[in-house]
């Protein structure tokens, strides 16, 4: 093979890359040439026929001839690639000046915001807010409470017994005791928290729910600091004065003890279906602590006295929402808990 062929070879070989209009032609282009069946691998197996003085200047030659095909080939491979870029961006050209869909945002749940604005107001009071276990002690979900195994209010609260005589707790009225045993007169408490009862769920019915759970300790508490309490804590919660009355009610845990019901909200008082014509609405249980229950926690009743109140937390959400079946609250549908 002579030198013009090669550099026939050459030039041709350029002609075929530089005319590669893709990716795919310019691939076909080097195998033809460069590859190694290609035309310069079949012109390198000439060498071998050559008489041993001519090899090394046909060698020489060969191998320029290779690097300017290289170069060649970059070159091309380059510009190819560079326009196969920007046919991309400019397929994918996106309109940055659109309006963003925005992000999703969530919010807190019904009782959650409730639990949170009574915390807020019984600290500017100054209760602590406490926390207690789910899993109790008979102890402290009854014993403690004046509930002795053998008293019938036992079984007034369905309860989740556990194994080892544990229980779900069924009100968080075991945090005034952990709260009396913990910190000791005088106190002022208050217990969020979410309570069980092995009930079956209807409407009005949940085994799983949200209470609130009050106590203030002191020198010579009345009925009217109660009673003040209450009022301050209701015309937080329904944004306007409430007119309450106490009705005598039964827990073991609180002498005397009451139903403190409002006056009706929808009605003002003369009565309407959600009443249930009576102009009144049973709102919270509450009561001056009894004094067994302050000597089991090892508080003088002698010297100290007070009272304690256990709110519905869920029934409270359910008022203040007008939501007329409490699975709602816990049911985690999307479709109810986004209209808050
Ligand atoms: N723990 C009672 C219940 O869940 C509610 C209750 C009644 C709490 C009277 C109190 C109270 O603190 O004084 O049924």
């Amino acid at each position: 093979m002579s030198e013009d062929s090669i550099r026939e070879l050459v030039a041709g070989s350029l002609e075929r890359i530089r005319a590669a209009r893709t990716l795919e032609e310019l691939e076909a282009a080097r195998v033809e040439v460069l590859g190694r069946k290609g035309a310069l691998a079949i012109a390198g197996k000439e060498m071998g026929k050559l008489p041993p003085d001519a090899r090394a200047a046909f060698g020489k030659l060969l191998n320029g001839a290779k690097q300017t095909l290289e170069q060649s080939y970059e070159a091309r491979k380059r510009s190819l690639d560079e326009g196969a870029l920007s046919r991309r961006l400019d397929g994918e050209w996106l309109d940055l000046t659109l309006p963003a869909p925005g992000p999703r945002r969530g919010h807190l749940h019904p009782i959650t915001r409730i639990q949170r604005e009574l915390e807020e107001l019984f600290r500017s009071l100054g209760f602590a807010v406490l926390d207690g276990p789910e899993v109790e002690t008979e102890y402290y979900n009854f014993d403690a409470l004046n509930i002795p195994a053998t008293h019938p209010a036992r079984d007034m609260q369905d309860t989740f017994w556990l194994e080892g005589g544990n229980l779900l707790r069924t009100h968080t009225s075991p945090v005034q005791v952990r709260g009396m045993e913990r910190l000791g007169p005088p106190l002022r408490m208050i217990a969020p928290g979410r309570v069980f009862r092995n009930e079956s769920v209807d409407a009005s019915h949940e085994h799983t729910f949200y209470q609130l759970e009050g106590m203030m300790i002191d020198r010579d508490v009345s009925v009217a600091h109660l009673l003040y309490f209450m009022k301050t804590l209701l015309a937080a919660i329904f944004h306007r004065e409430v007119t309450v009355r106490l009705r005598p009610g039964y827990f073991p845990f609180v002498e005397p003890g009451f139903e403190l019901d409002i006056q009706c909200l929808i009605c003002g008082g003369p009565g309407c279906p959600v009443c249930k014509q009576s102009g009144w609405v049973e709102l919270l249980p509450c009561g001056l602590v009894n004094p067994n229950v302050l000597r089991m926690s090892g508080i003088d009743p002698g010297e100290w006295n007070g009272f304690a109140f256990g709110l519905g937390l869920t029934r409270l959400a359910m008022m203040r929402y007008g939501i007329d079946d409490i699975r709602h609250l816990q049911g985690g549908d999307l479709r109810f808990l986004e209209q808050f």
